[in-house]
């Protein structure tokens, strides 16, 4: 028997899972409890701290529905996200390979398919905007028939999920770009939003005194065979918060400014903006998604833990 001070604890648990037969599952824990204790160690953790971060984690998960993903926002606000990204880009992402950025909470298979140059708006209004461009390899040549998901808020800065019924897709779409990667569509110039704040990681952020905010942008996810999957968000440059995202989705490459009078642009009456997409070869089939539909990571008919499941004492 041994008497554990602060430190032999550590040691303790480690060794105690050394009989781990996954080597990524033993590496991923030795380092998550090395780390976690050194940081109850560093803040000096005390016990109703302790019990306070295990509320939020508990209301965070029952916060969790088939169209709400808490978890994500939670490792969004606190750049977690941002940098399993990042990191997984460094892997995958070719160097004139067009910059990613988060998938958000807000994606959704299967959106209704949409013709080039038909708008993004089913139910929503406002001012109108085209947005054009070219997919390539990262050589420059084009991409024949890539698939495009599109996703955005309306002029409110409401996704379809927040704004009406969640069953209705609205300002978001699926088209298949041509035969020389060209293409164009229109939709609804989106707003700013603030991230769902009325939940624990809201609180969280209220709590921080940060603004919430997410500057105005469309997600656009593009699919080829042969490439690896491209997610990616444009942001426009003229949002307030363009500088401090509260998720950190933002890169320079990736800010946009619609223009009128662009010489090749499909449409001369509205602003436009032109991007071309530049795609990665798929090297090891991982893909570019760091995040998921919100309904596949929600068991079926499952809103919280079946006490049944749990393993008998002993
Ligand atoms: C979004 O892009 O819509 C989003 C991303 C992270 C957190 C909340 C929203
Ligand atoms: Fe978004």
């Amino acid at each position: 028997m041994q008497d554990l001070d602060v430190n032999e604890i550590t040691e303790a648990v480690i060794a105690q899972m050394a009989t781990t037969p996954d080597p990524r599952l033993k590496e991923i824990m030795e380092a998550a409890v090395r780390h976690l204790h050194a940081f109850a160690r560093e803040v000096n953790l005390t016990p109703d701290e302790w019990l306070k971060g295990i509320a939020f984690m508990t209301a965070v998960g029952q916060a969790c529905t088939p169209y709400r993903q808490e978890f994500i926002l939670f490792s969004d606000v606190i750049g977690l996200s941002r940098l399993v990204n990042v990191m997984h880009d460094a892997k995958g992402r070719e160097a004139t390979g067009t910059e990613t950025s988060l998938l958000g909470p807000f994606f959704r298979e299967k959106a209704p398919e949409i013709g080039l140059g038909d708008s993004l708006a089913k139910v929503a209004h406002g001012p109108e905007i085209v947005i054009y461009g070219q997919v390539t390899d990262a050589d420059g040549t084009p991409v024949p028939n890539a698939e495009m998901d599109v996703w955005q808020t309306n002029a409110e800065g409401m996704y379809d999920l927040q704004a009406h019924d969640p069953s209705v897709m609205d300002m978001r779409g699926r088209l298949r770009c041509d035969a020389e990667g060209r293409f164009h569509f229109r939709t609804v110039k989106p707003l700013g939003y603030s991230i769902p704040m009325d939940g624990p990681v809201g609180e969280l952020v209220r709590n921080q005194a940060r603004h919430g905010f997410r500057p105005a942008h469309i997600h656009i996810l593009v699919a080829a065979p042969g490439h690896r999957e491209l997610v990616t968000a444009l942001y426009f440059a003229d949002d307030r918060h363009v500088d401090s995202d509260t998720v950190f989705g933002v890169s320079q490459s990736l800010v946009i400014d619609p223009k009128t009078g662009l010489a090749d642009a499909p449409r001369a009456d509205l602003p436009a903006i032109r991007y071309d997409f530049v795609m990665s070869r798929d090297t090891d089939g991982s893909g570019g998604r760091v995040g998921s539909d919100p309904s596949k990571l929600v068991p079926a008919g499952r809103v919280g833990s079946d006490p049944s499941n749990l393993m008998p004492a002993g």
